[in-house]
């Protein structure tokens, strides 16, 4: 099977959503297709291989989908890091520049130990901006970060740049 092409066929472009003029990368399909979910999280398994990862850190919202498979894979806990206000306890906050305004993302300040190795999973990496704050996030609660799987990079927009001490590992780069 080459998953690559699987991902790419059941990734829809939706025209003009969320406003005028951009085309959103709508992953439905490929979740509801049992093999192309299942061979996604197998793939970021499989890349970060037997090295000990203590916990997931996933992304809002469409990263805790991918995430909490792959904590269960590693026998690892997830850790949700979330839009500003959505989570209930005390949080470490870390604020970050989008193409009009601001966005800020939060972790719970109690949610890693020292020195727990972290993997942190998304959908899409795009600017990077969500990607490079949430490793700030990691960092200031004390995780060593083991990398940053995401199912797709637009690559046109260099989020890896923001990210040049990381492993970055994309399974389709459009
Ligand atoms: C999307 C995506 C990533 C982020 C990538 O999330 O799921 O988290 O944007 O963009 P960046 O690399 O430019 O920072 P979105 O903000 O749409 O949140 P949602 O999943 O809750 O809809």
């Amino acid at each position: 099977m080459d998953l690559g092409k699987l991902i790419q066929d059941r990734i829809r472009d939706v025209d003009d959503y969320p406003k005028a003029g951009v085309v959103f990368k709508d992953i439905t399909p490929l979740l509801a297709d049992h093999v192309a979910f299942a061979g996604v999280v197998d793939a970021i398994v499989n890349h970060h291989g037997r090295g000990t990862i203590d916990k997931i850190v996933g992304i809002e919202a469409r990263g805790f989908i991918l995430a909490a498979p792959v904590a269960y894979h590693f026998g690892a806990g997830f850790v949700p890091v979330r839009k500003k206000g959505k989570l209930p306890a005390a949080t470490h906050e870390e604020t970050y520049d989008l193409e009009y305004g601001t966005e800020t993302i939060e972790i719970h300040l109690d949610a890693l130990e020292p020195g727990d190795r972290v993997l942190i999973v998304d959908d899409v990496l795009a600017t990077g901006g969500t990607a490079a704050a949430t490793a700030e996030l990691v960092r200031r609660g004390g995780g060593e970060i083991a990398g940053l799987s995401v199912l797709m990079e637009l690559s046109f927009l260099n989020g890896r740049d923001k990210l040049r001490n990381l492993d970055v590992h994309s399974l389709v780069t459009v």
